[in-house]
């Protein structure tokens, strides 16, 4: 209850917030709700009080007491088991969570399964579908029937980026990670000739040749800076990440108002909190191809209207991908709360006994 009462001040005056960094539009080019949400804030915000107060999650026990081993599922799976999600009433629950190491291998996860299946009614009720689980990496295809079901119809949380071919968009989400120490930077008025900061992990071995020369390239160029340690990110206008590289500092670069560039050639469909912020208003796709000319003839052709638009928004959404040890409102424990809450609309079927 005290969460709730504690919960919509601050979302007023996100609202407000929100409602004072819109400039009146120059009606051709501003979207309809120029929000870095893809719900209206007068939907999104009333739906999320709704949440903080209604949701319940039913945890099964785990096979054997066990640990997560990745920072931001253990801050979840902390978070969560003390909340006031958590329930004992199975029948008032509206998600299942089911607790497993990540290091289960198909044999171990599909009797668990089984067990669920037969010691409770709620599995046959929706073949899982009204279930979650976390898992670092996700879980891949497996022949077996119970995994198979885990897979394919239950709510599975890893953390971004996913192994590849391990997500199921719309159904599945990740948790954004957690960089390892914020830093103090407020938002700063940009150096105009300043292109990027980029944190490139060198090491990542899935990185591809065109990635790599272009990394090279920017190296040598005086208007990128290639560094390990974020230490000027509220001075650049652009940070550059690699997909599939170190992403931890997406969120910080966003909260200090440097535009994030995700350099990538695949289509990605795991970035965190996915179905609630519109990652195309606040951060820049490209592809590594082109090398560092082309890089550069892309940031420089966003106009200042649009780049100072990614930028607020960002600033606005950072707030969602920021981890706490005490949970706050809209932080990166309850939107992940808020995107399972969407997704808590599994249809039913009583058992039938066919006689
Ligand atoms: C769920 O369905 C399976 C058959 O698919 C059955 O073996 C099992 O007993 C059912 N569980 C419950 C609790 O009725
Ligand atoms: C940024 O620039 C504005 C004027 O354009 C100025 O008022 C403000 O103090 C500057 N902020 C910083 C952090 O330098």
């Amino acid at each position: 209850m005290a969460m709730a009462m504690a919960t919509a001040p601050a979302s007023l005056s996100l609202l407000l917030l929100l409602l004072s960094l819109l400039t009146p539009p120059p009606a051709h080019s501003t979207p309809l709700y120029p929000s870095p949400y893809h719900s209206p804030p007068t939907v999104l915000f009333p739906d999320y009080r709704k949440m903080t107060t209604h949701f319940k999650i039913y945890t099964y026990d785990p096979p054997n007491p066990f640990h997560f081993t990745t920072p931001s599922e253990t801050q979840f799976h902390n978070s969560l088991l003390n909340s006031q999600f958590l329930t004992r009433n199975p029948n008032e629950a509206h998600l299942f969570f089911v607790p497993f190491p990540n290091d289960f291998s198909t044999r171990p996860l599909s009797r668990l399964i089984r067990d669920l299946r037969r010691s409770f009614p709620y599995w046959n009720r929706t073949l899982g579908a009204d279930h979650f689980f976390v898992s670092r990496a996700g879980i891949a295809y497996a022949p077996d029937r119970n995994v198979l079901e885990l897979k394919k119809n239950a709510v599975q949380i890893s953390v971004f980026p996913t192994t590849s071919g391990n997500f199921i968009p719309h159904k599945d989400l990740t948790l954004p990670p957690i960089h390892p120490n914020p830093s103090p930077h407020a938002p700063a008025n940009k150096t105009a000739s300043f292109l990027g900061f980029s944190k490139l992990d060198m090491k990542i071995q899935s990185q591809s040749q065109s990635e790599t020369s272009l990394v090279q390239e920017m190296e040598g160029d005086p208007e990128f800076k290639i560094a390990s340690e974020p230490l000027d990110f509220g001075e650049s206008r652009f940070c550059l990440f690699l997909y599939g590289g170190d992403l931890t500092w997406v969120g910080e670069a966003m909260r200090v108002g440097c535009v994030p560039v995700v350099i990538t050639d695949r289509p990605i469909h795991d970035l965190p909190m996915i179905d609630v912020v519109r990652w195309s208003e606040i951060a820049v796709f490209v592809g590594p191809r082109g090398g560092v000319g082309e890089l550069k003839r892309f940031l420089s052709g966003i106009d200042e209207e649009r780049y100072e638009r990614m930028r607020r928004l960002g600033i606005a959404a950072a707030q969602h991908f920021v981890w706490n040890a005490t949970p706050q409102p809209l932080d990166a424990f309850h939107m992940v709360m808020y995107q399972l809450w969407l997704r808590r609309h599994a249809i039913r079927y009583a058992r039938r006994e066919w006689v």
